[in-house]
């Protein structure tokens, strides 16, 4: 394997010395791209985008080619890949986002689920990351992800997204037991998925919990935050000779740092509505910290998005830990430019902060 031209990312994930604080964009690679926009109507849809790993290896690119500060690169894929493995029957209808044929709603649809072989089921997925880092040839490290167990439940048991998560939620207080079948079944898709891509060659890995802030903060502990203990104990975390750095990133987990700080991983994710350097002296020195701009910064003009990168590097402080980033998804009405003027501003600021 190719010797790591840039490992910043993989260095402040570990707390290790680095030149400048690091940074990536959640959704790097999407509709905000006309150059995704194009290959998207190439492929003639977003799964087909996936599916095909030289279509996934392209978009994955695209990003990098246009902003050479990225310091890492994300497979191009989706957290729904392991239900639609499972037999859930993924689509997208254009404009309403994901749907699902089939939806979970009682004990026997659980118990009916199979356990999804990485190789076998998901063979698209390791064959895309391989390509990528072929393609990457040692310019930045490639992340890896997965949905949380409950994230990926919410979809399953919803069949599409949702704003108050009415049936999972109803399953979890009424029927505990399968919830509880259904988290640990995802629990064990998601480590031989993740342990799956890192032999492909994912050289860190994050899962996205977006929707365990939607639970209470008991809920959250027993639902959400144990299936990602038990993921993160299952994960292979050195290959290739180098650590293999976790990401947890529990969107509205705020109030619950010290606990997440505790589930062993090597960092957590914060979306925008904590303070970063306040993070910082909660989780003292367990784990790095990934964020936490809020997305919608990038609609302001270059000199604005300057002034909050700059906030947000001056609270962190000085010394490594921090990756830059954003406390979500970029959205698909951002100007490139816009994103451009913010991935340049946290290298040209972030030097102050390191020796
Ligand atoms: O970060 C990256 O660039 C890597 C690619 C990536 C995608 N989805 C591509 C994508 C990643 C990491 C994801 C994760 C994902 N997918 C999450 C967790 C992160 C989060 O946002 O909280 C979730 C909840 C999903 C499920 C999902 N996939 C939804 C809700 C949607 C629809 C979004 C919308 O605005 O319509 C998707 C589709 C999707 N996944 C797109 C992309 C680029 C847009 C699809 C398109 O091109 O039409």
């Amino acid at each position: 394997m190719t010797a790591l031209k840039n490992d910043r990312f993989l260095r402040a994930l570990l707390k290790q010395p680095v030149d400048v604080t690091p940074v990536w964009m959640m959704r790097q690679a999407g509709r905000y791209l006309p150059e995704y926009r194009a290959s998207r109507a190439k492929a003639g849809d977003f799964m087909s985008l996936c599916m095909n790993p030289e279509f996934a290896c392209e978009v994955t690119m695209q990003p990098l080619d246009r902003y050479p500060q990225l310091d890492a690169a994300i497979l191009f894929s989706d957290i729904l890949t392991i239900p639609d493995a499972m037999g859930q029957g993924l689509y997208f209808e254009t404009g309403e986002g994901p749907r699902f044929k089939k939806v979970v709603s009682t004990l026997a649809d659980i118990e009916a689920l199979p356990i999804p072989d990485p190789h076998k089921d998901l063979g698209y997925v390791m064959d895309a990351v391989s390509t990528i880092r072929r393609e990457l040839n040692g310019r930045v490290p490639l992340i890896g992800f997965s949905g949380s167990p409950w994230t990926l439940a919410t979809y399953m048991v919803e069949g599409g997204s949702s704003k108050d998560f009415r049936k999972s939620k109803a399953m979890l207080y009424e029927n505990p037991q399968a919830m509880h079948l259904l988290l640990d079944k995802l629990a064990q898709s998601v480590t031989s998925y993740l342990n799956g891509q890192i032999m492909a060659g994912a050289q860190a890995v994050q899962i996205f919990d977006s929707w365990g802030g939607s639970l209470s903060a008991a809920a959250y502990q027993e639902f959400s935050l144990a299936y990602m203990r038990k993921i993160v104990s299952g994960l292979i975390r050195e290959h290739e000779g180098r650590k293999v750095p976790v990401i947890l990133f529990t969107k509205g987990g705020g109030l619950w740092l010290e606990s997440i700080a505790d589930a062993g991983a090597d960092a957590l994710g914060l979306d925008w509505t904590c303070d970063i350097g306040n993070a910082r002296e909660r989780v003292g020195n367990k784990v790095a910290l990934q964020g936490n701009m809020d997305p919608t910064v990038l609609y302001a003009n270059p000199e604005a998005i300057r002034t909050e990168v700059g906030r947000i590097l001056a609270s962190y402080g000085k010394g490594s830990g921090h990756v830059f980033n954003l406390g979500h998804g970029i959205t698909p009405e951002v100007d490139p430019e816009h994103a451009g003027a913010f991935l340049r501003a946290v290298h040209e600021l972030s030097a102050q902060y390191h020796e």
